[in-house]
This record gives structure tokens, sequence and C-alpha cells, in this order.
């Protein structure tokens, strides 16, 4: 069997596939148009088991039953971002404001092109291959991957091992890349309000200046990662919004900020809010003000299982020639909500290629000229089909 080569004789289907999801792009939790597609899909292809409306979400989630008891779980993201598209393509997004900024419609186009494949093996698959269609990736509040496994997406079968992947503008066609251990990082958000005493800013002695205090509070909270984190971990604590006053004469009563905390050790996660804490206590005790922090933990890092990792790394070098598999030497402080799959069984996320600088699928994720190489498509194919029979052979 050649799955690169078979990867490659379906191509009209996934880019097909690709571009209708494109030109209809549905924000997180509203991928009702895109899953229905989904649905359709796999019935057509003769999946043996499809479930709509898994975990009162839009995902879709297929079974393909093969001869033997494991089961590896392949997972694709559906779901569009709020950017305006600027590619011109003919086959750019048809929503006004609504675009496939990240690739999520090759993402489920893939999947669909890797379940073809494997139903058309089903004879010679050792045990059963789950198809994960998640919805909300993009947005932290809706959770789509937390709540897939809370509804119990990774039993029944249970899953030994999950696969998935992203689009890689950076890294040229041709190539995916991975590692062992932390590729991306935690993501958590928290807001800060000060309070303090409203005054005329002639007279401070009558008001507690939260303008002052919140600026004291910046500075410490930059001396977390800088002066309490071991550097050998990464961290990295951004404050993106800081509001307060409306008038230059006026110490205002309150001032709030907003930011977000990433790291790539859940021990470090942990630690940050406390430290945090500690620093607004005692800045707004000594200055008689006060706070309300509020922090709200987000994904996980995104941890790849040693074993597993070596083993798809090894296949993925037989299927795409040693060149083309490359050791990611540098994890990214973004984030994935994968890690949530990857925290209840072990798996492997990759980098896939997509980058090719004639074509100019150059710019980078969420930017609106965002685009894929189409020739990228049954690479992604082939890898998602080729692990998952690879790993049910392997653990049969
Ligand atoms: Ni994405």
């Amino acid at each position: 069997m050649d799955f690169l080569k078979e990867a490659r004789e379906i191509k009209d289907f996934v880019v097909n596939l690709r571009r209708v999801i494109h030109q209809y792009p549905e924000l997180s939790g509203r991928e009702f148009r895109t899953s229905e597609l989904v649905a359709d899909t796999l019935r057509e292809i003769g999946v043996d088991e499809v479930i709509e409306g898994f975990g009162e979400t839009t995902a879709v989630v297929g079974l393909i039953r093969g001869r033997g008891e494991n089961t590896v779980a392949l997972r694709a993201d559906m779901d569009a971002l709020p950017i305006e598209e600027e590619t011109g393509k003919p086959y750019a997004s048809k929503v006004k404001g609504v675009m496939h900024a990240c690739g999520h419609d090759a993402h489920t186009a893939m999947l669909l092109g890797a379940a073809k494949l494997l139903v058309k093996h089903k004879d010679r698959l050792k045990g059963n291959v789950k198809l994960i269609f998640q919805p909300c990736e993009e947005r932290q509040d809706c959770r789509g991957a937390k709540r897939l496994v809370a509804a119990g997406v990774l039993k029944n079968p249970d899953v030994g091992a999950i696969f998935g992947l992203h689009v890689f503008p950076e890294l040229e066609t041709g190539k995916v890349a991975t590692c062992p251990g932390a590729v991306l990082a935690s993501s958590d958000v928290f807001k800060i309000t000060i309070h303090g005493r409203g005054t005329h800013a002639s007279k401070p002695h009558k008001g507690i200046d939260t303008v002052l205090i919140a600026s004291q509070v910046v500075n410490a909270l930059h001396h977390i990662v800088s002066r309490r984190v071991d550097p050998l971990d990464p961290a990295v604590l951004t404050i993106g919004t800081i509001k307060g006053g409306e008038a230059e004469n006026v110490i205002p009563d309150t001032v709030e900020m907003t930011g977000t905390v990433r790291t790539l050790n859940e021990a470090v996660r942990k630690q940050i809010p406390l430290w945090m804490e500690e620093a607004l206590k005692g800045i707004t005790a000594a200055y008689g003000g006060s706070y309300e922090f509020n922090y709200s933990e987000g994904t996980p890092p995104l941890i790849n299982d040693k074993k597993v990792t070596t083993f798809a790394m090894n296949s993925l070098k037989e299927l795409l020639g040693d060149e083309n598999v490359l050791y990611l030497e540098k994890p990214s402080m973004g984030g994935e909500d994968f890690a949530e799959y990857l925290k209840v069984v072990p798996g492997t996320y990759f980098r896939l290629g997509t980058g090719n600088r004639e074509k100019g699928t150059i710019y980078p994720l969420h930017n609106p000229r965002f685009d894929v190489d189409e020739d990228a498509l049954p690479i992604g194919v082939a890898v998602l089909s080729f692990l998952s029979f690879r790993w049910l052979s392997a653990n049969s």
C-alpha cells in the first residue's frame, strides 16, 4: 500500500471539500453547515458510525471499525475567524467578516480524505479509527476539545493514541515537523481591577491614586517571569490592556488591566497566579488600595508523548523520507486545545508545511491574506491515514 500515492489520487476530492468549506466559513460554536457537510461526506464514504452533535456541540464523531480491539483517534478542528479575507482567490470566503485564516478548512478536508483511504483499507486495519471533527478551537471561552473530552469522546471504544496536525506556512510544503515533549504553551487569561479613591489631580493626598498603583503592579508582574520563574522554564506574562481615567486632571477610582500567561510546564503554570496575587496584595495594601483578581485557565501546555512521537516520527520518515520529517527545535508560546486530548491519552501533534514562496502561501496564520498550498493536502491525508494504520498494526 502506498498511502502517499493513494492520497494524491484523491487530491481533487480533498481540494473540492476544502474550497467549499473555505467559501462558507463559520465562527466557533456555529459550525452548522460545516458539520453537516462532514457528516454527509462520512456517510457517503462508508464510515461505520457517524454521530452528529456529539456532547451537545456541533462536533461530528465518526468510527471506522477495523479488525482488532485497539482504537486510534484523529482530530481536525472546523471553526473560522472573525477576519475579512483579502486573498482575492476564486474560492475566497463568501461570508463577510469571516474567514478560514487558520487553515481549519484544510484540516477538516484532510481528515475526510484520510477517512476515505482508511475505509478503503478497512480489511487490513488492525483496529478502529475514531475521527473527531471538533468545533470551537479558536475561542477559549467555548472550549471545544475540553467539552468533547468531558462528554467521553476518548471512550467507547477507548482511544489508545491520538494524532492531529496544523498547517504551518513558515514550513515548506512537503515537510512535517514535531518533537517529543512540550511544543505549545498553556494559555490562561487574567483581569485585574485596582481600587483606590478618586480625587482631583491637584489634591492627591485626598485620594488613593490607582494609576500610580497600577504602574507599580505592572512592574511587579513583570518581575515574576524575569526573577521568580526558573530561566530554563519558558514563560510569558503579557498585559494587553490597561484602562483608567477619563480626564487629565482627575485621579480615577479604578484601573483595569487584562492579560495572558503562557508556560510550557504545568507546575510553573500553577505557581504564576499565586505570585501575581502576592504582588497585588502587597502593593495595593502598601498604598491603601485594594484589588480584584480573576485568573481563568484556558488550555494546558501541549505535551507530545515521547514513545508515540518517536514511533510517529520514525514511521513518517518511511512515508516522506528522512529529510522531510523535521525535529522541532523550539516550541512556540502559542496555544492549541489539542492539549486537552493529550492530557488524557498519549499522542502527537504535528506541523504540516504549507509554505510555498512561488504560490505566495507564506502569510502567517490569522492573517487576512493567509492561504494554504493545496499540494500539501495529499501529504496531510497520507500522514493521518498512514500513522493510524501503522499505530494499529504496531499495537495489535
Ligand atoms: Ni488553528
